[in-house]
């Protein structure tokens, strides 16, 4: 596992320990990494020399799995590293490779963006990012690549702060806004189901790209947002409100009302994504309840305090626009 101890990594991480797997992690060392895994240290963006730990382990591995999302120089140098030491790589990707707007139903053969080079230096826009961790990936492992295209990903450990804002806010009870229609579908993946269908379609020697997703309508917004009031045992009142009245307000979608998207370009590309390709080929998506009420009891061992990646804005929505909203 290259990272493997925070949100997506550490889901496939704890997958292979289940298996019973040899996992090495190769991290800064700043996040523990589960008991029984080796860890080896280093910085990934330190150029070759931050790789020395990896370099110098003198072990092979039948399996990387890189989930990198920044400039790809760093999947590049790693890859490039273990392609004569490992079997095969999975990079877990995203469907922002896709040129936007990708259209409704969208397959992997979809058009995408112009990836980064590793030559670009350290900022680069995540769509093109993620396009260039692919092709680095390809370079170094050909047909012994696999590329995981996730949507929305979500379950316990998620440090995005998208369900555990909905479960937060819902726990606390009282009049909820709840966005747009409650029959509105949505496509997501659990991590854990993303990490399960990764190594298993490693294992069996897949390849290529694979849109990693729910299919669309796996569930509802309403049905998502009513298993939150169930599993904290809240008073919520979700009060259902049309998309022009939020917009209208000033919300921003997907970030204020987090996994909300109203009808739209934005809508049919995230939520309405082709998922055909990577069910055929054994994803399974656990029930929405399930995601919910075990990424409650996460957050609550926590004691509520959800942990936030620094590198992505807070999502939520303010409580004085909340109370604007629930004054109309
Ligand atoms: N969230 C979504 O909805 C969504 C949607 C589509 C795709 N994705 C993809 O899902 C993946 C999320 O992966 P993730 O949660 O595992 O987070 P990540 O940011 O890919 O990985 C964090 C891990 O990398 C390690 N790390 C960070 N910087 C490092 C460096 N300079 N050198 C060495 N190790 C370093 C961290 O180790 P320490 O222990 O040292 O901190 C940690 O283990 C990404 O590929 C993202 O693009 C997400």
């Amino acid at each position: 596992m290259l990272g493997g101890t925070e949100f997506v990594g550490r889901a496939v991480t704890d997958a292979a320990l289940e298996r019973d797997w040899d996992v090495t992690v190769f991290h800064r060392g700043r996040h523990a990494p589960p008991p029984g895994v080796r860890a080896l240290t280093g910085d990934r963006t330190a150029g070759p020399h931050g790789l020395a730990a990896l370099a110098e382990s003198g072990q092979d591995w039948d399996l990387v799995v890189d989930t990198w999302s920044g400039a790809p120089a760093a999947v590049r140098d790693a890859a490039r590293l273990l392609s004569g030491r490992a079997g095969h790589f999975a990079y877990v990707s995203s469907r922002s490779v896709y040129a936007h707007p990708a259209a409704p139903g969208l397959d992997e053969n979809g058009p995408l963006v112009a990836g980064a080079s590793p030559d670009d230096g350290g900022d680069v826009p995540y769509d093109r990012a993620k396009r260039g961790g692919e092709l680095a990936a390809l370079d170094a492992f050909g047909d012994r690549a696999l590329l995981a295209r996730a949507g929305l990903i979500i379950g316990p450990g998620e440090n995005i702060g998208r369900l555990p804002w909905w479960l937060t806010r819902i726990a606390r009870g009282g009049p909820v806004i709840a966005p747009g229609r409650p029959g509105a579908e949505l496509q997501y993946i659990d991590a854990r189901d993303l990490a399960d269908w990764i190594l298993d379609a490693a294992a069996g020697g897949l390849h290529g790209a694979y849109n990693t997703v729910s299919r669309p309508g796996h569930t509802t917004m309403g049905e998502l947002l009513e298993a939150c009031v169930r599993v904290t045992g809240s008073d919520a009142e979700l009060r259902w409100t049309d998309p022009e009245v939020l917009l209208a307000a000033g919300v921003e979608p997907w970030s204020d009302l987090p996994i909300w998207l109203p009808p739209g370009e934005l809508y049919d590309t995230l939520h309405r994504g082709d998922h055909t390709r990577a069910y055929a080929a054994g994803l399974r998506c656990r029930p929405v309840e399930e995601t919910v009420a075990d990424t409650w009891t996460w957050l609550r061992a926590l004691g509520g305090a959800a942990p936030q990646r620094p590198d992505r804005p807070a999502v939520g929505l303010d409580p004085l626009l909340e109370a604007k909203l629930l004054a109309l």
